[in-house]
Parts: C-alpha cells; structure tokens; sequence
C-alpha cells in the first residue's frame, strides 16, 4: 500500500512519516510539505526502513499531485494552523488552506484514493456540557477564521459523499513531541515558556474552561486504526486523548516545573466558551485510545530541559 502524506514536515505530519513503519500493510510513503514553515529539521536523520520520499511542492498549485500514480490513502495535514493568529491572516489563511483541501480532494476523486481529512474541535464553541458529532447546529460555533475553514472543508467533503472515500476527524489540541514540534499551540507553548522561565501567558477566560487535548500517539492510532482496517465511512468523528481545564494543564506541568507563573492575557478568541467534548463515537468503532498527557508534557519539557 502507498501512502502519501501533505504537511509532512509539521507537528503531526512529521510524527505519521517517523512512525508510518509500524503499519506493515504501507510499503511506500510518499511526503509534501512547501517548507513555508521553515521545518527542515524534520527531515533529517530519517531512518531507511520508513521508505520515504520527500517532494518539495505547494499544494496552492492544483497540478501538484498529478504527478503520482498508485497512491491508496492519503493523510492531509498541509495547511496554515494557528488559530491565534488566523485573524490577522484571514484572506492568506483562507487561500492556502482551502487551495490545499482542493487539490487533495480533486486528486482523491480523480484517483479513488482515500482521504483522511483533519479538522479541529475547535469547531465547537458554544457553552454545554458535552458537544458530540451529531450536536445541534448552534453548538458549532468556529470562533476563529481557522475554525471557520475547517468547517467549510467538512461541508465540501459532505457534498462530495458519493464521489470518494473519506473520515474526517477532529482533533484536540495536540500535545507530545515529533521532529516538526510546533509551540503556538496550549499545551506545548506553556511548556516552552515554562521551560525559559517566562510567565505562562493563558487566555483571562480560559484557565477553567475544559477543552479537548489529544496526545501525538493517540493521533497516530487514528491512522493506524483507518490504514490497517481499511475504516473510512464518510463520516465525522472526535478525537481526543482527554477534556481538561488549562489549570489542569498547568498542573500537569508543575508536576516537572515547580515555580512557574501564571499572566493573565486578552485575546481575539476569549470568547469561546467551555466545553467537554465527546469522543466515544470512535470508540465505539472499536478503537480505544491510551495516550498520556503527563506523558507527552514531560517528554516536552525534557526536550528543552537543558536551555
Ligand atoms: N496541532 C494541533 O493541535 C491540531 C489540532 C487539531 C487539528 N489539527 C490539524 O491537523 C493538521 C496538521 O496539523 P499540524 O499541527 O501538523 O500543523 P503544522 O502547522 O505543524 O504543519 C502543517 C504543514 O503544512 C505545510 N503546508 C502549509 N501550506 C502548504 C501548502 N500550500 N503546500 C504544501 N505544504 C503546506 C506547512 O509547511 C507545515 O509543515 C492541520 O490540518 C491542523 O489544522 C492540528
């Protein structure tokens, strides 16, 4: 089986290329990433067995992946990802991550390849208890243009059903470490600045708010789980390792970290409300997830443990 893979040099593309080995049935990997975010690194060192190939390519253009042939699944993760500043970069944002979705979806179509499409939690917004998959429309409530895109991508791949194989999951906030580590995320970001002795700057209405975090190993279950058991229903599911609250998270840190500070900010995304969301339509697929915050937050904060 041949697998390709957009966005392999970011934080989670970077984790499937490391550890694409484990999944026997994949022979071939084939990796894209337009390096626009600078993460060289995660090419380096890359072992033999994985079977790698890197090209360099912009997904803006549609023509980008004409060039390969026999591709079974593809794993899209290329897009511009932070939420944060997506509203300073709305039109750009808009651009590039829809141009991406496009020329994954009209290549998945044209090929019959299969399509695992990442969105985000971040769709939910609304105040409730717990939001799931089939929640009322008024609890879908993107607050950033980040979000918004990722809801428009869902739609388009609903209109496209009948044409092509896909799941779409939705995934927490990232947490744990690969070679593409990104820190403008919750979770890694307060390990960096705890880890430089800086305030933790956390949103004025965040700290007690629950939020979905989804730890690196439980993503790559995810694909391994849709590769191994050929599991792509045209449907949408949650995914996530755990609902804390971020003063839950910071704890977890302190746990490694004693000392460190806590700033209270503003930003354009406070608004957004606390909620659980719920993660037991996959399981109920038979997939059960065992990652680890405390975990991945050591692990973080280890890698930066000597500056
Ligand atoms: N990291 C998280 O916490 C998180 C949470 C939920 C969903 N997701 C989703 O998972 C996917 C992967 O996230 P990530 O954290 O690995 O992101 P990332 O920002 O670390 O990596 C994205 C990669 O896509 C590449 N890219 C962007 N535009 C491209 C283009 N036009 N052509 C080719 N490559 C391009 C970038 O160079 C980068 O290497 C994204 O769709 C993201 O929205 C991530």
């Amino acid at each position: 089986m041949n697998i390709l893979i957009t966005g392999c040099c970011g934080h989670i593309g970077s984790y499937v290329a490391e550890n694409i080995y484990k999944i026997k049935k994949v022979k071939k990997t084939y990796l894209v990433d337009n390096l626009k975010s600078n993460s060289f690194s995660s090419l380096f060192n890359s072992k033999k067995r994985n079977n790698l190939s890197f090209f360099l390519l912009d997904l803006n253009d549609r023509k980008s992946l004409n060039k390969f042939k026999n591709i079974d699944i593809i794993i899209h993760c290329a897009s511009m990802t932070n939420a944060e500043k997506s509203f300073g970069k709305k039109k750009e944002m808009f651009q590039n991550n829809l141009n991406c979705f496009n020329t994954v979806l009209n290549y998945c179509k044209k090929n019959k390849t299969k399509l695992i499409h990442l969105s985000s939690t971040s769709i939910y917004g609304k105040q409730t208890d717990l939001v799931d998959e089939n929640c009322e429309k008024k609890y879908i409530k993107p607050q950033s243009p980040y979000a918004k895109i990722k809801l428009i991508e869902e739609k388009i791949l609903k209109m496209n059903n009948s044409k092509i194989k896909y799941n779409t999951f939705r995934f927490g906030t990232i947490a744990g470490v690969s070679s593409g580590i990104r820190f403008h995320t919750a979770v890694n970001k307060f390990c960096f600045n705890a880890s430089i002795n800086q305030p933790i700057e956390v949103y004025k209405t965040a700290l007690n708010q629950y939020r979905p975090y989804l730890s690196l190993s439980d993503a790559f279950r995810v694909f391994q789980f849709c590769i191994e058991k050929n599991f792509f229903e045209n449907d949408i599911y949650n995914v996530l390792t755990d609902n804390c609250t971020v003063k839950q998270i910071i704890n977890k840190i302190k746990k490694f970290k004693k000392n460190i500070k806590v700033k209270l900010v503003n930003t354009a995304i406070m608004n957004q409300l606390s909620y659980h969301v719920d993660g037991t339509k996959l399981k109920k697929k038979g997939l059960r997830l065992t990652g680890n915050l405390n975990k991945d937050i050591k692990d973080t904060l280890k890698l930066l443990s000597n500056i």
